[in-house]
């Protein structure tokens, strides 16, 4: 079922909660492939309703960024999630989640200045304003993100937390093509020479956890190793390579607790991310 009016999804969610069912929410930018598809069936198997919400959202892209061109197929998209098993897809218009005069913001400090937060100045203001008013509008008991965007994730769950959310976040696994590209609804932009390239990314990340699974406890050394398999690729063109704590985002010397290893690498023009938690 397609919704379309935050009133007529918020009476039908209403009318979920009087009955007692539990309600999941996956949050989507739409363009759905199997990486959505595990979130919203993980969420389908944990909640007796499960809301998708498909908005490409202007805040969260830069001036220079891909809004107008970001892929969109709602038609397809509301197929793959009906036939994953979700309630209903939310697809809202713009006007309806912004008003012309909009004059609150939500901002995460510390977190999102690393990483991508770095690259992508007010990127994450604009996804925490998104998904805030998201969760304020389904009132989900769990929502659903998936680990490829890391940072996404941690900024998220801090968000949550400050703010006193009533939700539990949910981080689903990385979906992989066969040869180990992570899924993502970029990939379609990549001619047939990128898209070989592009294994560059998980290749230099496999690398990087036979390293620390070795025990080379050295942050340099791994960074070196991820940046010399990159180098080697012609089309690739490193955006960052870093390895952090998994909760704080806070840079280390030396891997003694849990890292996250995260690498941005433009392929030709398209910018691609992986990361590994270890
Ligand atoms: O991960 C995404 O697709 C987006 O950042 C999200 C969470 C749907 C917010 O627009």
């Amino acid at each position: 079922m397609l919704v379309k009016e935050i009133k007529e999804l918020r009476s039908l969610i209403k009318a979920w909660k009087r009955e007692g069912f539990t309600v999941g929410f996956v949050p989507t930018m739409g363009s759905l492939h199997e990486g959505h598809e595990s979130l919203i069936k993980k969420a389908v198997s944990e909640n007796d309703k499960v809301v998708v919400s498909v908005f490409v959202n202007p805040t969260q892209f830069g001036p220079n960024e891909d809004y107008d061109s970001y892929p969109r197929d709602i038609d397809k998209d509301l197929t793959l999630c009906m036939n994953a098993g979700a309630s209903v897809v939310f697809n809202p218009i713009s006007k309806e989640m912004y008003f012309d005069n909009k004059s609150t913001g939500v901002s995460v400090s510390g977190l999102t200045s690393v990483l991508c937060g770095a690259k992508r100045p007010g990127h994450f203001d604009g996804v925490c304003l998104v998904v805030s008013k998201f969760l304020n509008i389904v009132t989900p008991d769990k929502a659903y993100f998936g680990q490829k965007d890391a940072q996404q994730v941690a900024v998220i769950k801090r968000m949550v937390r400050d703010l006193n959310i009533d939700v539990e976040i949910v981080t689903c696994p990385i979906i992989r093509e066969e040869d180990g590209l992570a899924k993502s609804s970029r990939n379609i932009y990549l001619s047939d020479e990128e898209r070989k390239a592009a294994l560059v990314l998980s290749r230099s990340l496999s690398l990087a956890r036979k390293e620390i699974k070795n025990r080379e406890k050295s942050v340099g050394k791994i960074r070196n190793i991820i940046k010399k398999e990159i180098t080697k690729e012609p089309l690739a063109k490193i955006d960052y390579v870093e390895i952090v704590d998994s909760e704080s985002l806070e840079n280390v010397e030396n891997i003694e607790k849990s890292v996250l290893v995260a690498i941005a690498v433009f392929i030709g023009k398209i910018r691609l991310i992986d990361n590994f938690i270890f």
